[in-house]
C-alpha cells in the first residue's frame, strides 16, 4: 500500500522516480507526487488520482535538473485522496520533504504537539508531522538529517516506511523502517530506495533488505544503515533473480492477462529442482527438521484474499495426505480471536507479497506463543519471510496486476508441496504414493497450458453477461474454495456482485437469490471413480436449473453426465480432484478479466484496490 522511490546519483532523479513509480503504482493510486533538490530548494509536484495525473502536471510545469529526488504514489488512509494530502510532505521552511507508507498510529498527539508549537498543518495526513517534527529536530542534530530521522522514529508507534530529503543536504536520501516495506538498490555511483525492487530493477539487480527499526543514510557512494539508536546494523543483501523484462507486460494489453498466460511456466518454477532423482521431494529451504515436522499435531494456515482461497484449497490435500488436523483462518481474525497455539503448531502463512500487514501480525503472534511459522511467499527481502522458521518460495515471478492470478496457483502448489514433505517424513504415505502424486503435480503445466488455448469461448460468455446484476459460483470439495476465488475475482475487477457457495449450502438460504437468467457458475469435480461429490453436485446443478438459472458448468472433457443441465459448458482436461483448483481457476480468472474490460474497466489496477496491504 502506497509506493515509494527514493534516487540519488548522476541521472535525472525525476526521470528515475516517475519510472519507478510507475512500477510501484499497484501499491496504491490516490495520488502521486514527487520531490527534488535543485540548488538549495526543494521542489514539489503532486496530484489527486494515478500517475498519469502528475505526468501531465509535470508537463505543464516542469521541475529544474536534479540527481536527488523522492516519489510516491498513495492508497489514502489519514485524509481524503486529494492534492492537499497527497505526498511528498514539506515542512513549513520549505526544506525537508517527506513520503510515506503506513500509518503513524499517535499521530494526533504530535500533531497537537505542533499545533502548540504554533505550526501550521496544512494537510489531513498522519505523515505531515514528520516533515516538521524533522525540521524542528534537524537543528537540534547539527543539520544531520540522518541523525534528525533516527531521533524522530523513536517517537513514532505504528508502522511506517519514510524517505526524506533535504534541501540543505543535496546528495542525501535518508529512508527508516518498521513494518512497512523498503528496500536499497545498489547502483554504480548511485544508489536507489524503494518500496520494492520492480521500481530499480532496470538500474540494478543488487539490493539490500532493510531490518526493523533501521535508518539508511544513501548518498552517490554510499550506503549507511543503522539502528534507530544510531548502532552499525548487519545488512542482508541479495541478488534478484528476474530482470526488467518480467515487469513488463511484453505484448499483452494487461499484465493480468500476461499473468494469466504465465500460469504454466509459474507452476513449472514452483516445483522446478524440489523433485529428486528418485521421484521424491527435497526441500532444500526447510529449514525445519525432521523431528519438528513430526512432532507437529495441528496446522494452522493464515492469509487474506487470495491467497486466503489458496489455503482453503490446501486444507483438503493436506488433511488428506498428512492426516495432520488442518484450519484455514484469515490473518485479520486470527489474533483476536484467542487461538490455541503451541510449539507442536504449525502455522502457514501466505502471502504473495510478503508485505500484509494483517498477515505478518497474525504470524508474529503465532510465534510468541511458540509455534513454529513456514511462509509461503513470493516476493524476496522482507519481514514476512524473514521472521518464519522456514520460508517456501513459489518463485511465481514479479505479479504485478492487483488481482492475484499466477500467484494464485502457485500457492496452492506450493502448499501442495509442504504437505507431500510432511507425508514424506512423517511416513503416512508410501514413497512411491508421493512419487505418483508429484507426477500429477508435474503434468499440470500442460495440463494449464490447454485449458488456456481452449479459453476464447469463455471470453465470450463474459462479454454476453456483461449487463448481469449479479452472478453466483458453486462448488464442493476443492471446488468451493475455487467458487469463492472466482467470486472475488469478479468482484475486484467488475465491479459486481458476485459470490461464492458451498453447493451444498445453497439450499440452506442462498438459494432465495436465484431468479430467471442469473449466472451461475459450477465448479464440477472429476466424475471418475463414481465420485459421491460429483453425483451431489449434479443434483444441485439440477435445483438451480429448476428455479430459472442459467447455468455455467465447469467440468472435465468427457463428462456428459452435466450437459443437459448446463446452459453452458467450460471443459476442463482430465485431472485427479485436488488438482482440478489449479485448472478451474483459469478460466474464472478470464472470465472476470473479460468482464471487466468489456466494461471498459481497468483491469490492472480496479479501483480502491491496492496490492500490498501494509496497513491493518
Ligand atoms: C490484497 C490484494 C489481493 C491479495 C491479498 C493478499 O488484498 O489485492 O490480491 O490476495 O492482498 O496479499 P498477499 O500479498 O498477502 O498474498
Amino acid at each position: 500500500m502506497c509506493g515509494i522511490v527514493g534516487y540519488v546519483g548522476e541521472k535525472q532523479a525525476l526521470t528515475v522516480v516517475v519510472e519507478g513509480l510507475r512500477r510501484l503504482e499497484y501499491r496504491g493510486y490516490d495520488s502521486a507526487g514527487v520531490a527534488v533538490v535543485c540548488g538549495d530548494r526543494l521542489e514539489t509536484r503532486k496530484k489527486a488520482g494515478k500517475l498519469a495525473n502528475l505526468e501531465v502536471l509535470l508537463g505543464s510545469d516542469p521541475l529544474p535538473a536534479s540527481t536527488t529526488g523522492i516519489g510516491h504514489t498513495r492508497w489514502a488512509t489519514h485524509g481524503a485522496p486529494n492534492d492537499v494530502n497527497a505526498h511528498p510532505h514539506v515542512s513549513e521552511d520549505g526544506r525537508i520533504a517527506v513520503i510515506h507508507n503506513g500509518i503513524i498510529e499517535n499521530f494526533a498527539e504530535l500533531r497537537a504537539e505542533l499545533a502548540a508549537d504554533g505550526v501550521l498543518l496544512t494537510s489531513e495526513t498522519d505523515t505531515e508531522v514528520v516533515a516538521h517534527l524533522l525540521a524542528a529536530q534537524s537543528p537540534l542534530v547539527g543539520g544531520d538529517l540522518a541523525e534528525a530521522m533516527r531521533q524522530v522514529c523513536r517517537r513514532l508507534e505504528g508502522a511506517f516506511t519514510l524517505v526524506a530529503i533535504d534541501s540543505e543536504q543535496p546528495n542525501l536520501v535518508v529512508g527508516a523502517r518498521r513494518n512497512s516495506p523498503l528496500v536499497v538498490g545498489r547502483g554504480e555511483g548511485e544508489n536507489f530506495l524503494a518500496s520494492d525492487v520492480s521500481a530499480f530493477i532496470a538500474y540494478t539487480r543488487e539490493a539490500i533488505e532493510l531490518g526493523q527499526d533501521q535508518v539508511v543514510a544513501l548518498t552517490p557512494e554510499s550506503i549507511v544503515v543503522t539502528t534507530f539508536d544510531g548502532e552499525p546494523a548487519e545488512i542482508s543483501e541479495f541478488t534478484v533473480t528476474w530482470d526488467a523484462s518480467a515487469a513488463e507486460k511484453g505484448g499483452y494489453d494487461t499484465f493480468m492477462l500476461k499473468e494469466i498466460a504465465e500460469q504454466p511456466r509459474a507452476v513449472a518454477d514452483t516445483l522446478r529442482g524440489r523433485i529428486g532423482r528418485e521421484g521424491l521431494l527435497q526441500l532444500d529451504e526447510m529449514r525445519l527438521g525432521d523431528v519438528e515436522l513430526r512432532e507437529i499435531d495441528k496446522i494452522i494456515i493464515i492469509a487474506c484474499g487470495t491467497a486466503y482461497h489458496a489455503g482453503l484449497i490446501a486444507k483438503y490435500a493436506i488433511e488428506h495426505w498428512t492426516r495432520i488436523p488442518c484450519e484455514v483462518e484469515l490473518a485479520s481474525e486470527f489474533r483476536y480471536r484467542d487461538p490455541i497455539l503451541d510449539r507442536q503448531t504449525l502455522v502457514v502463512a501466505i502471502s504473495q507479497s510478503v508485505e500484509t500487514m494483517d498477515t505478518l501480525m497474525a504470524m508474529r503472534h503465532a510465534r510468541e506463543q511458540g509455534s513454529r511459522v513456514l511462509a509461503i511467499c513470493n516476493t524476496q527481502g522482507s519481514t514476512i519471510p524473514r521472521e518464519s522458521d522456514a520460508v517456501l518460495y513459489t518463485h511465481a515471478g514479479p505479479e504485478v496486476a492487483v488481482a492475484s492470478t499466477k500467484a494464485f496457483l502457485t500457492q496452492v502448489v506450493a502448499c501442495y508441496l509442504v504437505a507431500l514433505y510432511l507425508a514424506q517424513v512423517r511416513g503416512n504415505k508410501f514413497g512411491d504414493e508421493i512419487v505418483a502424486i508429484l507426477r500429477q503435480l508435474s503434468d499440470m503445466p500442460q495440463k494449464i497450458d490447454l485449458m488456456l488455448d481452449t479459453v476464447e469461448p469463455v471470453r465470450e460468455l463474459a462479454r454476453a453477461f456483461v449487463h448481469a446484476r449479479s452472478v453466483l459460483f458453486i462448488g464442493r470439495h476443492v471446488g468451493y474454495p475455487v467458487a469463492l476465488e472466482g467470486a472475488l475475482k469478479l468482484k475486484e475487477l467488475a465491479y459486481m456482485h458476485a459470490e461464492g457457495f458451498a453447493a451444498g449450502e445453497l439450499k440452506h438460504g442462498p438459494i432465495a437469490l436465484l431468479e430467471e437468467g442469473l449466472p451461475v457458475i459450477v465448479v464440477v469435480p472429476s466424475p471418475r471413480g463414481r465420485s459421491v461429490i460429483h453425483e451431489k453436485i449434479v443434483s444441485n446443478i439440477q435445483e438451480v436449473r429448476a428455479r430459472g438459472a442459467l447455468t455455467i458448468v465447469i467440468a472435465e472433457e468427457g463428462d456428459e453426465s452435466v450437459t443437459p443441465y448446463a446452459d453452458h459448458i467450460i471443459r476442463v482436461p482430465e485431472c485427479p480432484t485436488l488438482m482440478q483448483p489449479l485448472l478451474a481457476t483459469v478460466p474464472l480468472q478470464v472470465f472476470a478479466c473479460e468482464m471487466a474490460t468489456a466494461k471498459g474497466h481497468d483491469v490492472d489496477q480496479p479501483r480502491n484496490l491496492a496490492k500490498s496491504v501494509t496497513v491493518e
